[in-house]
């Protein structure tokens, strides 16, 4: 017989069964727990709640591990390769050469924005965060291309997922266009997935921007290491909301707003922030670790610390690396680098942050990589976004998918006034 919980309350024993995954994560079953004992569970921020099982990305916060699909991150460095890494989240294995290739065609032929949702650029205020731009019109191309919104198949998924990889690319480059001031810039059918996005970003009319292949490699490895990260904020957002049965687009135009927050893909706009005033003399590295530890200041060091790593964040290693690689090849200096790798070194000697196991995520070190691409910081979180889609996309599809999947609707603990009669307004003090 497996192995089951015994739960007392009382003079009561409930058997709960523990559900088992692959890589050694065992989790008490209490989804009949009210039927069984009249109790439900409170776990504030779900901090120790599995909402479900998923055959996508494996991580191991303890051992600093993350996989996709089985494959550990770091067999992505060599040749990154963006596409083929969306293809593998969404679909569940690695493309043949005909199926990367036929979804690179698909993404080709997507990446023009209807020209009614291009005119809807021209109302936007030209100082509009880009990441409103981005939800908004992630949640406008449902009503441009409504035969996508049910998605009942491989084909229909296929062609709703290539869609929106393409124009979320494109849709980002124009939202940098109109807060510059300057003319769209077409995709081009002949460049691969980032390089056009750099393209769409800043060549000029008269003037073709050349990408350099390291500038394009790292590109990928910023989308790739950005792809998925398991029941991540967004993620779980992505999927409460299509567990209604919401379309793909609503639910990752819903993501694209819960990762607009600085707790989570913002930090990476408020780690330029920190290193900017650190470079510019606002405060030094040591009053950034010095407010970092107060607790009656809300400033947090933004790009440390995760709900899941207790462990050097693998993404921000390879980040790291990325950034010390990529300047060398191209002569590149940048003294925020500098500043970080400070920042970092107090951090990791200092007991505040050695006790509560805080250390680099995702987001310290990707700004500095995209900003030696020319990318502004107010995109920074919008390029998170492009990477996170095929991972949004992908948990949508597990969920859609799942014959046991229920709308997500978790229960609360109330802690209001009990019941209290209506006064009318003419006899309420
Ligand atoms: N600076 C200072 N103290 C911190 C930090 C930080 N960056 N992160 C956590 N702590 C403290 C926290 O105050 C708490 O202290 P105490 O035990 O004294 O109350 C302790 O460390 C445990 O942290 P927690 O708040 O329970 O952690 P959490 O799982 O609720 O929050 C987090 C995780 C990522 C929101 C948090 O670490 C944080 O705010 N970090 C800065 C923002 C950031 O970099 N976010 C990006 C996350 S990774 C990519 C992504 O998901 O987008």
């Amino acid at each position: 017989m497996s192995e089951r919980a015994i739960l007392k309350i009382g003079d009561r024993e409930i058997e709960l069964s523990i559900v088992e995954g692959v890589e050694g994560d065992r989790a008490i079953d209490i989804s009949k727990l009210r039927d069984l004992a009249g109790v439900i569970a409170y776990d504030p921020s779900l901090g120790n709640t599995a909402i479900t099982k998923s055959a996508i990305t494996f991580v191991d916060g303890e051992n600093g591990i993350l996989r996709y699909r089985g494959i550990p991150i770091e067999q992505f460095v060599e040749k990154p390769n963006f596409v083929e890494v969306a293809w593998l989240l969404i679909f569940g294995r690695l493309p043949t050469r005909q199926e990367l290739a036929r979804f690179s065609e698909k993404l080709t032929e997507n990446e023009l924005l209807h020209e009614g949702l291009r005119h809807q650029f021209q109302h936007i205020p030209v100082d509009a965060p880009p990441m409103a731009i981005l939800s908004a019109m992630m949640n406008n191309l449902a009503c441009f291309h409504q035969q996508l919104l049910s998605v009942e198949d491989v084909e229909s998924l296929e062609a709703a997922a290539a869609r929106l990889i393409s124009k979320v690319r494109t849709i980002a480059a124009f939202s940098y266009r109109r807060s510059q001031g300057l003319p769209f810039i077409y995709p081009d059918p002949h460049l691969r997935y980032c390089a056009n996005f750099l393209h769409m970003m800043f060549s000029l009319p008269y003037k073709q921007y050349i990408v350099t292949p390291e500038i394009e490699d790292a590109l990928n490895l910023v989308f790739i290491l950005h792809a998925d990260h398991e029941q991540n904020c967004s993620t779980a957002t992505v999927r409460t909301v299509g567990s209604a049965r919401a379309n793909l687009f609503a639910s990752c135009a819903a993501g694209v707003c819960a990762l607009w927050g600085p707790l989570h893909g913002g930090a990476n706009v408020e780690v330029m922030n920190m290193l900017e005033a650190i470079h510019t003399g606002g405060m030094t590295a040591e009053e950034c670790i010095r407010l970092a530890k107060d607790k009656s200041h809300p400033f947090r060091l933004y790009g440390f610390g995760h709900r899941i790593y207790k462990n050097y964040d693998p993404r921000a290693k390879m980040l790291r690396e990325a950034c010390e690689r990529v300047f060398a090849k191209l002569q590149h200096q940048d003294p925020l680098l500098d500043i970080a790798r400070k920042l970092e070194e107090l951090a990791l000697s200092d007991p505040y942050f050695i006790e509560r196991k805080l250390y680099p995520n995702v987001d310290f070190y990707s700004g500095i990589l995209l900003r030696a691409m020319g990318i502004p910081t107010n995109m920074f979180t919008v390029c998170f976004a492009i990477g996170r889609l095929p991972g949004w996309i992908a948990h949508w599809r597990e969920q859609h998918e799942d014959p046991n999947s229920r709308i997500v609707r978790p229960r609360q603990v109330y802690v209001g006034p009990p019941k209290t009669d209506y006064v009318p307004l003419n006899e309420r003090k």
